[in-house]
């Protein structure tokens, strides 16, 4: 989160069905399930109660031992009806932000108090209809780590592989009444990258050995994805310089507008070349362009006490993520009573929310700059739906450059997408009670070939009112958003 998503440099009642887990609990509390599948996988796993998170569903946390590598979940049945409902993974972007920052601070089912020494129960938490599992990754951040004299992944392709082998476990083996319930990935920011290279690894690995335990991938949610820098830059101009984000008056003035469209051009055409040859020099020197001419006429005044890029209309304050959530909750996961729950091993010395050896590890690829949009194409065609919801008051990730971005996807239902407008739609809005329009959305299903049995389903959604962290800003909305999404209803 560092610098930018356009950058790349991101960024009740207990249910009655039980897990089958715990019968017998080692001294440590740690359970050990060893891969059947794939023998250097195993996870250690521990069940929570709701004294560090008021969750009001069961809970576990462990890691994923990979080899050398050691992936921290915390995870939480659902609320409604965990033998039936789905399981949805979330993952926070960056690259090398924490998820804990997307279970504490937006969706989860306890939510960073006020004073940072404790949680309060989240009634709009999206375990309320779907089981959650929230994963630290890639290795080493949030509470991951990784064995000394071993490299950090430093692409989303590598951190898929091993979260594409974590969900198999889970589901299979950890708790096998998931494996057949339909999986959602979800998350944001950087996430957008995770997400596709995840989703094609499953559908790829599930074709690949169909005799390995299936996860049976439904769709993606993409909460202001990470999708494309060059539309995200040129997305900057249209936010701040006019209302269509939801704002009264614009960001910026004339002059400074003038000045922005003018070098859009300009940063548009090295931007491109980029996209086409995503060499680290190529693509660094198109992102001094776009920088310099656009982006840093805002950039350049954000951070603590500055402009917010996650909120057009929010202040900063403090650095990087801009809210003081984030640093809530770094407290709160550093106190005794935390790390006495999660028995952090001693090769991890603090928790932090973001990992700076994962911004560098990813700065060596180009990671950030290549494309993903094929991915999704491919998981489209193979029946795996994809959700692009959208904060309209984001910058860094803004609705106008996803958009441009959603229309410029090329597969089958491409032309029908861009052929239609945004419309309107409703939620009943917790503060109020009442229905009410709370943005815009347009979606298409289209049937991808004869032998498909579903139509593949492609929405944008937008939330006025809600910047970056949109279940952070209008949860009510997001929830509804995110159960109507899982459970096939329409936005309207
Ligand atoms: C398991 O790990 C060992 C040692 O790191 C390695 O030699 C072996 O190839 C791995 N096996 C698989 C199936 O990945
Ligand atoms: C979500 O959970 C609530 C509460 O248990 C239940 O009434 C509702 O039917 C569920 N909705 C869906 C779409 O499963
Ligand atoms: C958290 O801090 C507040 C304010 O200092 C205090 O009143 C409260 O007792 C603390 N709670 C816990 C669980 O320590
Ligand atoms: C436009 O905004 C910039 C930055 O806030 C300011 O320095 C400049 O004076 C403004 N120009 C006009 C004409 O108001
Ligand atoms: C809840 O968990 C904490 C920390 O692991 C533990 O100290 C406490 O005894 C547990 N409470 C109950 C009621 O199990």
């Amino acid at each position: 989160m560092l610098l930018l998503c356009w950058i790349a440099l991101f960024g009740l009642s207990y249910a009655a069905t039980q897990a089958p887990l715990l019968s017998v609990v080692p001294e440590d509390g740690f359970r050990v399930v060893q891969s059947k599948h794939s023998p250097n996988h195993s996870i250690r796993i521990r069940q929570q109660n709701d004294s560090i998170c008021a969750a009001g569903s069961p809970q576990y946390t462990g890691w994923l031992d990979v080899g050398p590598k050691h992936l921290f979940f915390w995870y939480f049945e659902s609320q409604n009806d965990p033998a039936s409902d789905p399981l949805t993974l979330w993952m926070t972007g960056g690259p090398g932000d924490s998820s804990m920052i997307g279970l504490f601070e937006e969706i989860g089912p306890c939510l960073i108090n006020e004073h940072g020494n404790g949680t309060y129960h989240n009634p709009w938490a999206w375990s309320r209809n779907s089981s959650l599992l929230f994963v630290d990754q890639p290795v080493d951040v949030g509470f991951s780590y990784i064995d000394e004299g071993h490299e950090l992944p430093r692409d989303s392709q590598e951190a898929a592989v091993d979260m594409h082998r974590f969900l198999q476990l889970f589901i299979s083996e950890v708790f096998p009444h998931k494996l057949s319930a339909s999986i959602h990935l979800s998350g944001e920011s950087y996430a957008g990258k995770y997400i596709p290279y995840l989703g094609a690894q499953i559908v790829q690995q599930n074709k690949l050995y169909p005799s390995e335990p299936q996860v049976r991938l439904k769709s993606c949610l993409v909460g202001n994805g990470f999708m494309s820098p060059k539309d995200s830059a040129f997305g900057y101009w249209e936010t701040l310089c006019t209302t269509n984000p939801g704002v009264s008056e614009p960001v910026f003035n004339k002059t400074r507008c003038d000045i922005m469209a003018a070098n859009m051009p300009r940063c548009m055409d090295v931007a491109e070349i980029c996209v086409k040859n995503p060499d680290p020099a190529v693509c660094h020197a198109a992102l001094s362009v776009c920088y310099e001419g656009v982006v840093g006429w805002y950039d350049d005044e954000a951070g603590k006490g500055g402009r917010n890029r996650f909120d057009i209309t929010a202040p900063c304050e403090i650095d990087e993520m801009c809210y003081i959530q984030a640093a809530r909750i770094e407290q709160y996961l550093n106190s005794p009573a935390v790390w006495d729950a999660l028995s952090p091993p001693k090769q991890i010395k603090e928790y932090k929310f973001v990992a700076d050896s994962v911004i560098h590890a990813f700065d060596k690829t180009s990671d950030g700059m290549t494309s993903q949009s094929d991915l999704v194409a491919f998981l489209l065609a193979n029946q795996v739906h994809f959700l692009a919801y959208q904060g309209n008051l984001d910058l860094a990730c803004n609705t106008a450059g996803n958009l441009r971005w959603a229309h410029a996807l090329s597969w089958k239902g491409q032309v029908e997408f861009t052929s239609k407008s945004l419309r309107p739609w409703t939620s009943v809005v917790a503060a109020t009670g009442e229905k009410e329009t709370v943005g815009s959305a347009k979606e298409v299903q289209v049937r991808m070939s004869d032998s498909a049995d579903i139509e593949s389903r492609f929405a944008f959604v937008t939330v006025d009112g809600a910047g970056h962290l949109l279940p952070q800003d209008r949860p009510d909305v997001a929830l509804d958003m995110m159960v109507r999404w899982i459970s096939g209803a329409p936005f309207g």
